[in-house]
């Protein structure tokens, strides 16, 4: 067993459900992401179980893992999306997903964006200042139709997570304090080209104590009390993403207790619910496949160079996030503790630090948990062509986007002359 459901060993080789990862080597190459389509469904279910039978609507905040293929599986799953961009919204009708069923969130959606989503009907825009409420009446009073809107509340609650992924403190960009929101709605109001139709906040993300959460909540809930005093009456509240996953040994929250809380806060009133997570629906369902190229000791420190680097796995270097590395193979051999290492010329190129492993040059290693914001925050950096992925389903697998070649990283470049 590997602690990862749906990624174990079987007779010493890890599998991604049915499949031995050895194999998906051997056919696509490395360094290749693979995700396995039954852990995205039992992410999905365990995150949606409680809301049967409830008016809810979950949408997969589609930045944790943009692939066309993971989205087509939660569409089906009937997943409405969180998108950020009209690049995102294109992905959306790319997989023929509902647009009715897509939330704007994002603090600086641009007028063609925005009449890109007025021009498919999209369900919501989450504003996120005074400016954008703006921006968005001007485009719709010009398009002749009206916006559906949320305002983002900052509750000014402390995630209690990384600084670059904490949103809802004052000091961060996102949302508006909540007497700002209660301006802005009552100026939304007057507006003919806009129709209030719920409230939204996002805290943070990789919250590993939901407390925060429910304290947000309860700040909206209270805030719809306010305005309803100003006649303004709330049909959704919409509670963003930000539950944490089990990287390594967190105690990470479960899902359904989690639900269970925010239905019980909620009692008996009359509202649409609406989430928006990303990582908890992909982080655990995705792995990164990579090669050992050179075992390199030194008596300071030693190294597992492998071809998978910072621009395919930006976490590690940018958050000092950690990932557990796995060896595809059991060898069986004394563990070595090595910094494992990608080929870019940075220092901070890491993947793993001080880990414990046996493997060998041609080893194949799994760099686990690696389905939200890995690939999507992918470079070129280094010329490196991104790497495959591809989708396990059962005993099958398909490749879901093939690896970039290097003549097309610079296609798009000319010389100046
Ligand atoms: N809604 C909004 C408005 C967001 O900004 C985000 C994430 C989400 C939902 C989804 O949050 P989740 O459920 O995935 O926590 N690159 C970082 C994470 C950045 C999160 C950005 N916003 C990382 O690798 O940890």
């Amino acid at each position: 067993m590997s602690g990862f459901r749906f990624f174990e060993y079987r007779s010493g080789s890890l599998h991604a459900e049915e499949v031995p990862l050895a194999r998906i080597a051997s056919e696509y190459g490395t360094p290749t992401y693979v995700y396995s389509r039954a852990a995205l469904t039992a992410a999905w279910r365990e995150f949606t179980q409680e809301l049967e039978g409830r008016d809810a609507l979950v949408c997969y905040a589609m930045k944790a893992n943009s692939n066309l293929a993971v989205l087509d599986t939660f569409a089906r799953l009937g997943a409405g999306f969180d998108i950020v961009s009209g690049g995102e919204l294109k992905r959306v009708l790319a997989i023929g997903g509902a647009p009715g069923k897509v939330i704007f969130s994002g603090v600086g959606k641009t007028e063609a964006d925005i009449a890109l989503a007025l021009a498919h009907g999209i369900l919501c825009f989450n504003l996120e200042s005074a400016p954008e409420l703006d921006r968005v009446a001007s485009v719709a009073a010009a398009c002749g139709v009206v916006a559906p809107i949320s305002i983002r509340v900052n509750p000014d609650v402390d995630a209690g997570t990384h600084p670059y992924i904490s949103t809802g403190l004052k000091e961060n960009k996102f949302g508006v304090d909540i007497p700002t929101a209660v301006e802005l709605y009552r100026r939304a109001a007057g507006m003919p080209a806009v129709r209030i139709v719920g409230v939204d906040c996002h805290i943070g993300s990789q919250l590993i104590d939901p407390a925060p959460l429910y304290e947000a909540q309860d700040r909206m809930l209270a805030l719809i009390d306010v305005l309803a005093g100003y006649g303004i009456s709330i049909s959704h509240l919409d509670l963003g993403g930000g539950l944490g996953i089990r990287y390594s040994d967190e105690s990470a929250p479960d899902p359904a207790a989690y639900m269970r809380e925010v239905l019980r806060r909620i009692g008996s009133r009359r509202l649409k619910l609406m989430f928006e997570p990303g990582r908890n629906l992909v982080g655990n369902a995705g792995v990164l496949l990579t090669r050992v190229e050179f075992v390199k000791t030194a008596p300071a420190r030693n190294f597992t160079v492998v071809d998978a680097a910072m621009n395919d796995l930006l976490r590690p270097s940018l958050y000092s996030a950690h990932h557990e590395i796995l060896p595809v193979r059991k060898l069986g051999g004394p563990a070595l503790i090595s910094d494992v290492v990608g080929p870019v010329c940075e220092s901070g190129d890491f993947l793993g630090k001080g880990r414990s492993l046996s493997t060998a040059p041609g080893e194949l290693l799994a760099v686990m948990s690696a389905g939200a914001y890995g690939m999507v925050m992918s470079s070129n950096y280094n010329t490196r062509p991104r790497a495959a992925e591809v989708m396990v389903d059962g005993d099958r697998c398909h490749l879901v986007r093939e690896r970039e070649k290097v003549e097309d990283l610079f296609a798009l470049e000319r010389i100046a002359c």
